[in-house]
């Protein structure tokens, strides 16, 4: 496949990047309270979700529509929702006081509240952010004057609809927390310099010399990465574990394609479902994975329907890779640690860490 060289001369960046505090706490304010982040499937009823240290709530207004508030009362600032209520609600009354609100964050609501004279309900909704959807995953973002998020996405908007990605429901999900620095796992998924040495399994499946990359600049990287033949999906057999997705076809029946999503999303799309990884930064040296295998309801449905050789893989492939980020995390940590150079195989690196280095820089 066409591979873009863009590695050349460059090299690992420094130390403080993984280890400071200093440049987390930027990292906090510059990327993870501007950018869209990847908050999980869009549901249908009241969700919570933590991000940036902030819980936040999500809901639907009148029209359907995604929105955002922090989990904040008016009132006193107490956390309205403790945990994700089990049924859907139309309302959220904080537990302290009984201030009330709708799903639009109207203060609906206050008792005894008339008493102040000039107390107007108006002036108290909950705090919004800013909260989207696009096929069926939802974003929300801190900064209510970012961008939308068609204009974030721009480059994969339309990209994926042959893999219904809109339509898919959870068939698995494993939270890993890995004792790594954010940006390790990303640089980890960019590249398959690593496979043949940790991922022998994988490496039968894609060697890794078939990769390529169709989007090579900016906040969205990856590309297409060609099966062997014979190979149908990445799962423990090499068999996929349902049918292609409808729209799937074609030279696509023999890849799987992976993109990276700054700053907190990986999707990985296979012939017969979709992986994605959530990242969620917890310190300077900690990340917490969340990782779902999505696949089409009418798979789901189907009577001996086993995802298990998918999750088995993914499951198998990710412990390998949460493996050496945590050592990379220990090495870059020493005294001893220098910049080294990028193999060509790891050119999406070198286009991460511009992308990175570009947003943190950011007025
Ligand atoms: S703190 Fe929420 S109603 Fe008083
Ligand atoms: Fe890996």
């Amino acid at each position: 496949m066409n591979r873009t060289r863009t590695a050349q001369g460059a090299k690992t960046l420094p130390g403080i990047y993984y280890t400071a505090a200093g440049i987390w706490q930027q990292e906090q304010e510059r990327i993870f309270s501007r950018n869209w982040l990847y908050a999980g499937r869009a549901s249908s009823s009241v969700a919570l979700v933590d991000i940036c240290g902030e819980s936040l709530i999500v809901t639907r207004d009148g029209a359907g529509a995604a929105r955002g508030f922090y989990n904040v009362c008016r009132h006193r600032g107490t956390r309205l929702c403790p945990e994700s209520p089990a049924q859907l609600t139309h309302t959220i009354q904080c537990p302290y006081h009984a201030w009330t609100y709708d799903l639009s964050g109207n203060l609906i609501g206050a008792p005894n509240m008339h008493e102040v004279a000039s107390f107007r309900k108006e002036d108290y909704p909950l705090h919004p952010v800013a909260a989207a959807e696009w096929a069926g995953c939802l974003f929300v973002n801190l900064d209510m004057d970012a961008p939308p998020l068609s204009q974030a996405l721009a480059p994969i908007w339309d990209k994926f609809e042959a893999w219904q990605l809109a339509e898919l429901a959870v068939a698995h999900e494993t939270t890993y927390d890995v004792a790594a620095n954010w940006k390790l796992i990303f640089q980890n998924y960019s590249e398959c310099y690593h496979c043949p040495t940790l991922h022998p399994a994988l490496n039968r499946l894609t060697p890794y010399r078939n990769a390529g990359n169709d989007l090579e600049e900016g906040p969205i990287l990856g590309g297409p990465m060609r099966l062997s033949d014979g190979i149908g999906s990445m799962t423990l057999s090499g068999q996929r574990c349902a049918p292609p997705l409808a729209g799937v076809g074609g030279a696509d029946l023999g890849c799987v394609y992976y993109y990276t999503l700054f700053p907190s999303m990986f999707l990985s799309l296979h012939p017969d479902y979709v992986l994605i990884h959530r990242l969620q930064p917890l310190a300077v040296d900690q990340t917490r994975v969340a990782c779902q295998w999505l696949f089409h309801p009418t798979a789901l449905s189907q009577p001996g329907f086993d995802p298990g050789e998918a999750v088995a893989f993914w499951d198998m492939t990710n412990r390998q890779d949460w493996r050496v980020c945590e050592l990379s995390q220990q090495g870059i940590s020493s005294r001893a640690y220098t910049p080294g150079p990028y193999a060509e195989l790891e050119s999406m690196i070198a286009a991460f860490d511009r992308a990175y280095l570009h947003a943190l820089a950011a007025p």
